[in-house]
């Protein structure tokens, strides 16, 4: 599509060298990272601060996600938790590979339970079976476990190479839950010293506790969904762009990893059209889409906008089985990935593949001349139909408090959210709940002829919107 075949040599985040970065775990204090490593949202949207860098970890601060000396007031005490999970390897024999699990060190993230059910049992035993899946799904799986409590090797011992991606050094601070480090930065107490992980712990990546109540500090144990730790809620009347909806970049990232490790490799049409592709191809594809759905200009900044788009598709000739195959797979994977499945994102999601897939096609062409200086487009809900524009046939009971609808403001009366969109059967849970993917998203209702300011221009799909990358006339459009 347009972003089909997006390869290449533009250098992008993920080819910088990068020395070992460093976080120091400051006694009863916060985390101090080494200036230079990124801070992102849980969107994946950069957070920008001013260095020194001090990073909340008792959970009380009152500017999170910095420090504000909270923990002082506070006598945030960091100790380990005797009841914390023991400190365990456990290793589980497969037909094609050996899965290694520390439950010690698990943030109950549910990743792994949630996509690979057949491997990753929820409550039962063995909690592990290496041979309910592909080797590259197992290898996915793993390598998503933001903890590093889980490993795998083809024989008995962890293969970092299988185990882990090779990522640039990041800190996510994930929606409600912990740090999600990345790129194998090192953790070292006030001395310099490193901090001890457990039996089989990932060095690549890391959850560092935010909330204060971990038992197993400066490591996240998953006790921030016990202690119901909240950030704030966004703006609720702004309509959320399809980006944030979908979860943001890594959602998206999570999406194009499945699809160019699960489909694309062994298959007779898409194999060879995909088999120069870069290392980071999904990531040149998700800051791609990112952009495209109203994100930052991730692909704009990192690799160089539609022009660098548009010249990996010159010549290639890609035919049309070729992209009805590869729409088909892209919207699979955004199954298997666990993107939001409500009608309206899905709607918008798939009018983007298939105009973006037929644009990549039209200039792949051997006669076609791509307008070189186009912008990104900026795609938006279809026809107007945003998530809170409907109330839903399948909110529950408890969401549905009132069949009344929502009240109309009166002449020269101000609209106020919960009297007037998210009243009555409309309640403040069911405007401010999870999307199906279990995203927790806020969303207003729509107001007919009154759009916020955030709004992109109009998207550029319009019928005469675009200059054809063909020179001759089809069905009587300027070409
Ligand atoms: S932290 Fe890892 S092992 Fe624990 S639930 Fe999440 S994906 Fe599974
Ligand atoms: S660690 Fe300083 S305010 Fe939380």
């Amino acid at each position: 599509m347009q972003d089909m075949t997006e390869d290449s040599s533009a250098p992008g985040p993920g080819n910088q060298s990068t020395t070992r970065k460093r976080i120091v775990v400051r006694r009863n204090g916060p985390y101090e990272p080494d200036p230079g490593i990124p801070i992102v949202d849980h969107l994946g949207v950069p957070v920008t601060a001013e260095a020194p860098v001090r990073l909340c970890r008792c959970g009380q601060s009152q500017s999170k996600p910095f420090c504000d000396d909270s923990h002082i007031t506070r006598g945030f005490v960091d100790a380990k938790d005797p009841r914390r999970v023991p400190d365990k390897l456990d290793v589980y024999a497969g037909q094609q590979a050996f899965v290694f699990d520390n439950r010690g060190t698990c943030a109950h993230s549910a990743f792994c339970t949630d996509r690979l059910n057949a491997v990753f049992h929820l409550g039962e035993e063995p909690f592990i079976a290496p041979s309910g899946a592909r080797l590259d799904d197992l290898v996915n799986a793993v390598r998503r476990c933001p903890s590093g409590a889980l490993g795998i090797g083809i024989g008995p011992v962890r293969d970092t190479n299988l185990s882990d991606i090779n990522r640039p050094p990041q800190i996510e601070i994930s929606r409600d839950g912990p740090y999600r480090v990345t790129g194998h930065v090192e953790l070292v107490d006030e001395d310099g010293v490193p901090i001890a992980q457990n039996a089989g712990a990932s060095r690549e990546h890391v959850s560092l506790c935010r909330c204060g109540a971990s038992l197993n500090k400066p490591f996240c144990s998953g006790m921030h969904w016990s202690v119901a730790f909240r950030d704030p809620l966004p703006d609720p009347l702004r309509e959320p762009t399809l980006f944030e909806w979908a979860g943001g970049y890594p959602a998206l990232l999570d999406m194009t990893r499945i699809f160019y490790s699960r489909y694309v490799p062994e298959d007779p049409l898409l194999g060879p059209l995909f088999a120069e592709m870069s290392p980071d191809h999904p990531e040149r594809v998700a800051a791609w889409l990112s952009e495209v759905f109203g994100g930052p200009r991730f692909y704009t900044e990192r690799y160089g906008g539609y022009r660098r788009m548009v010249s990996q598709h010159i010549g290639k000739e890609i035919r049309p089985e070729q992209r009805a195959l590869w729409a088909t797979y892209m919207v699979q994977s955004a199954d298997d990935a666990g993107l939001p499945s409500d009608p309206e994102f899905r709607a918008a999601f798939v009018a983007y593949i298939e105009w973006g897939s037929r644009i990549a096609v039209e200039n792949s062409g051997p006669s076609a001349t791509p307008p070189p200086n186009m912008p990104v487009p900026r795609w938006w809900w279809v026809c107007n139909a945003t998530p809170g524009a409907r109330p839903s046939a399948v909110a529950d009971d408890t969401q549905m408090t009132s069949d009344a609808g929502p009240a109309l403001p009166g002449p020269g009366e101000a609209v106020a959210f919960e009297q007037h969109i998210c009243s009555g059967r409309w309640t403040a849970t069911r405007c401010c709940s999870p999307s199906t993917s279990g995203r927790k998203t806020t969303s207003s209702g729509t107001i007919a002829g009154s759009w916020p300011a955030s709004r992109p221009a109009p998207c550029l799909a319009t019928a005469h919107g675009r200059p054809s990358a063909w020179r001759c006339s089809r069905g009587g459009r300027r070409r």
